[in-house]
Parts: structure tokens; sequence; C-alpha cells
């Protein structure tokens, strides 16, 4: 999914007029939900037996998270959930998707079970259940328990069998309750930035242990698809990735090889073994040595649906002195809306949609978009976030685009229901529909959570 020409980003303000998404685009089920992850909200983390994970290690490693901060207490969810379950019942949603830590269900990763861990989520998932909305379960948002990461994390073919105990563990504790399922959150995200560009835990920055990383998660994927399958009557099954098209930062030919290299690295090198049982052309002579006789059978199994994480475009630039060849380049105009995090492109959300539905064929479910952005309620208590309301909008339209286009996409679920710990960049940057207070803990509705019920209620 890689575009030779650069792309000017739309700037989305308060002014911005954003088209409205018709109702009678989208399939009649369609699901419209949150996202969220555990380690991103529960806090409690030294609280009823969980043990360490990669992220506990790594925010406490000077200079890794913005301004010092850590998840210790985060939005304290593992305490207030009642609270947030009411707000997800005022929303209308129809789907909560959130992540178990693995650290608080095996506190050392495997063997030894934390009871009181696994019934923190009988209590998540039965509140959800009765507030009418159905659970989908993510098994890994990246909170690797620390005792794994010491016998070298994702980098020790071992974990693809560790991986498969703690989905049996799940599957045969909420299978009764739980049908939907995805085995991993992006793991681009987390195998690139924590195995070969050092901005996740674990913080390393090393080829060989990238590329062994990227090739023991596809296979725990394909493992845990396996153990659902055979645990889990009726179990609907996918995976989350993040999918972005990428642009070069210029267009030498340099960059366009760079652009081509990140294009495997982000969209392809999960998704392709996966999905279609090979890995990428860019990438297949250097996965060589780690592929063992019968590995891409065990990779590609069956699954149901693939998530879509997309926020923006992304850029890249040659680097010939970094593992893997490319950089992060600069997308072109940010100047006009710095405060966001990411450039503001809802065709390329559209065109991502289509190319991820004509590329695998399988349904799928918008499983993470929203935006950042420095929110803070106004004099009379009230957080207007009208940026957001009309990206979400603009995103949403987009949507529906790919939808007319043929694409196959059945749900839509919005990053995040609360503003949280936003990993490297700590409490600085908010995502939520609810404001937090990270002081008192309180949490205000923003305009955006009204807004985002009326779409729901007007597109149903
Ligand atoms: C995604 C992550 C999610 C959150 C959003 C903003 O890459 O899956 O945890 O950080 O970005």
């Amino acid at each position: 999914m890689t575009g030779s020409i650069m792309k000017k980003p739309v700037v989305i303000d308060a002014k911005t007029v954003s088209v409205d998404l018709q109702p009678g685009v989208l399939r009649k089920d369609f699901v419209w939900g949150v996202s969220t992850s555990s380690y991103q909200i529960e806090g409690a983390t030294k609280e009823d037996g969980r043990g360490l994970s990669i992220w506990d290690t790594y925010a406490r490693q000077k200079g890794r998270i913005e301004h010092g901060d850590t998840a210790d207490v985060a939005c304290d969810h593992y305490h207030r959930y009642p609270e947030d379950i009411a707000l997800m019942k005022g929303l209308g949603i129809g789907a909560y998707r959130f992540s178990v830590a693995w650290p608080r269900v095996l506190p050392r990763g495997r063997g030894a079970i934390n009871e009181k861990g696994l019934d923190f989520y009988d209590r998540v998932i039965d509140g959800v259940l009765e507030a009418g909305i159905e659970p989908w379960l993510c098994l890994y948002h990246w909170d690797l328990p620390q005792a794994l990461g010491d016998l070298g994390g994702w980098t020790n073919r071992d974990i693809a069998g560790w991986f498969a105990d703690y989905a049996a563990l799940i599957s045969r504790r909420y299978g009764d309750r739980v049908k939907r399922f995805a085995t991993f959150n992006e793991p681009c995200v987390a195998i690139l930035f924590g195995y070969a560009m050092s901005w996740n835990a674990p913080g390393v920055s090393d080829r060989s242990s990238y590329l062994k990383a990227v090739h023991h998660l596809n296979l725990a994927h394909g493992g845990a698809v396996d153990v659902i399958r055979d645990l889990v009557p009726g179990a609907s099954i996918g995976i989350v990735h993040n999918r972005q098209p990428v642009y070069p930062e210029s267009e030498t030919p340099e960059n366009l090889h760079a652009t081509a290299l990140l294009d495997t690295h982000w969209n392809l090198i999960f998704t392709d073994p996966q999905c279609l049982a090979a890995y990428p052309p860019l990438a297949a002579a250097d996965m060589e040595p780690y592929v063992q006789a019968g590995d891409m059978a065990k990779i590609c199994r069956p699954i149901d649906w693939i998530g879509l994480n997309h926020y923006s475009p992304i850029y890249a630039r040659a680097e010939p002195n970094s593992e893997l060849g490319f950089a992060w380049g600069k997308s072109p105009d940010r100047t006009d809306h710095p405060d966001f995090l990411w450039p503001i492109h809802p065709d390329a959300f559209r065109e991502t949609l289509m190319d991820t539905w004509t590329r695998y064929r399988l349904p799928v479910y918008v499983t993470e978009n929203g935006c950042g952005d420095p929110d803070a309620p106004n004099a009379a208590g009230e957080v207007v976030d009208e940026r957001r309301v009309n990206y979400l909008r603009a995103y949403i339209h987009a949507m529906g685009e790919a939808a007319k286009q043929g694409a196959d996409v059945r749900g839509y679920f919005v990053w995040s229901l609360l503003d949280n710990f936003e990993w490297g960049a700590g409490f600085g940057n908010r995502f939520g529909l609810a404001y937090v207070n990270f002081e008192t803990l309180k949490r205000t509705p923003k305009s955006s959570y009204f807004a985002y019920r009326d779409m729901i209620r007007r597109l149903r």
C-alpha cells in the first residue's frame, strides 16, 4: 500500500464542515463500539497479585516516557470500571473491545494462575453484558509479563507455546460469555517499535532480534487461533492490525525504496503470512533463517475477520544506518494543525479499507480510529472538542465511501472511551470521548461523546 505521490493532509479545525455519512450505506448489523487497552487504563499495577509487565520496566527507564509518567494509576479503571461501563451504556454502543493484561492473570507469564486477576475480568465482562454490550476480548495489547521478557520475550521461539497456554486459560475461563476474540493488537507497533526502533517496550534496537520476534509472534498468533477455535464453541476470531498508506518524504529513488521497505515492515510482514501464508517479497530472504518446516501452515490459520486500526498516512525516508534501512519521514505541512499527533487524511482511511478488503478478502472491523488533542475543560467545566467531532464525522464518512465501493466493513470502534496513558507520550495526549482529570480521576464526557452517541442513533 504505497503511494508515490505526496498527499497534503486535510486540515480539520473547529470551523471545518465535515460531510455526514447518510443512513442506509452501512450494513444493518453494523457494530458500533469503543476500544481500550489494559495497560493504558487499569492502573492497580501492584494490586491483587498482578505481575510486572515489560511496560512497567520500560516506563521506569529515564527518558522513555514524557514527563516521566507511569501507568501505576492511569484511569484507575481497575476500581472504577462500573462508572466506565455506565459511560459506555450512555453512548449506546453495541460492543466494547478491551484487552486482558497477561501479567494480571499469569503473574510470571506461565505457571501459577492469579485468581484475583481472573476475577477482575469476570466482573468487567459480566458488567458489560448486563449493559447490553458485547465484549470483544484482545489477548495481547503489548503488556508482556516481565518474567517472559527476561527469557527473551518475543525473540524466544518458546513464546508461541507460552502464548497458547495463556490463550487456553482465557478461552476456558471466559469462553462461555465472550465469543469475539482478537489474538493481538498491532503486532507491527509492538515488534517494530519494541525490537528495531526502541520506541516501545522492551526498548531494543537490533535487526536479528526484530526478525525473530516477527516470526515468533506470527507463530503465536496461529497457535492461539487453533486453541480458541477448539475451546470456544461459536468463537469469532480475528487479529487487529495497524495499516496505513506509506508515502515518501520526497520522491528520490532512495526514499521510494525506503517507502516500499516501511510498507513491508508496517503493513505486510504480519498480515501476509497470517492471511496469505507467505512473507512479503522484500522481507522473505531476511526471514528465511528463522522459518522451520511447517511454520507457514501453523501461522496461516483460518480467521473470521481482520481488525483495522487506522489513524493517518505515514512517511518514509532512506536511512542506511538504521536497522532496516528506513526512517520515519516528515509529513508535509504539519504546521497548520500542530496540536494533532498525526496528519489528518480521511481519504487515506478509505484507501486503507479498500486495500485491506481487496488484499485479504476478510470482513473488516475498524477496531481503532480517533485523534489525539490536548483537550481541557472550559470555565464552565465542559470539554468542547469540536476538532475531534469533525475528525470523527469526516472519517466515518470516508468509511461509508469505502463501503459504497464494495469494502466489506462491518464495524467501527472509536479509540478511545477515556483519555489514558498514551505510551511514550504519557498523559500528554488525549484520545478519549470522556476527559479524565488525572489528579481527581473524574470523568467528563466531551462534546465528541455526545456527537458519537448521536451519530450511532442516526446511523443505526
Ligand atoms: C494505537 C494503539 C493504542 C493507542 C492508539 C492511539 O497504535 O493500539 O493503544 O495508543 O494508537
